[in-house]
């Protein structure tokens, strides 16, 4: 299964009566292992939790901490760009060359790299002289 067709299966199971708009993300680990997860709301905060965070709260409970490709899938108009929270997320367990995939359910494709979804990322270089 392609890592879309992964993304696009657990967006089926996305928890958003809030926003109505599902989304779905699936990363694969350097060693072929992949995780998935979708976005799941809740009532006192209504826009809950990413898709890209709950791919990888599940790479983290399975034990793999890198991520070597990752991909979101959402039916939007147009590729949805991760949220500031998820950048810095994967950011975290993604090299800066790492290819972020964002699809849309009706076929549009956008590839992008980490670096430049975030750029000028605060890494823990940053907090050398602490
Ligand atoms: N959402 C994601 O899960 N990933 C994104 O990249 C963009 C937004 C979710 C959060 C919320 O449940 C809904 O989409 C609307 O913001």
């Amino acid at each position: 299964m392609t890592l879309r067709d992964a993304a696009a299966q657990v967006r089926e199971n996305a928890y958003a009566p809030y926003s109505r708009f599902q989304v779905g993300a699936a990363l694969r680990t350097p060693e072929g292992a992949v995780h998935v997860g979708c976005n799941v709301e809740n009532v006192a905060y209504p826009e809950g939790t990413c898709a890209e965070a709950g791919a990888i709260a599940a790479m983290c409970a399975a034990g793999d901490r890198e991520i070597a490709e990752i991909c979101v899938i959402a039916d939007s108009p147009e590729p949805v760009p991760p949220c500031g929270g998820c950048r810095q997320k994967i950011a975290e367990f993604a090299r800066p060359e790492v290819v972020v995939t964002l699809c849309t359910t009706d076929g549009k494709e956008k590839r992008m790299t980490v670096a430049e979804l975030l750029p000028g990322v605060f890494t823990q270089a940053h907090m050398a002289r602490t």
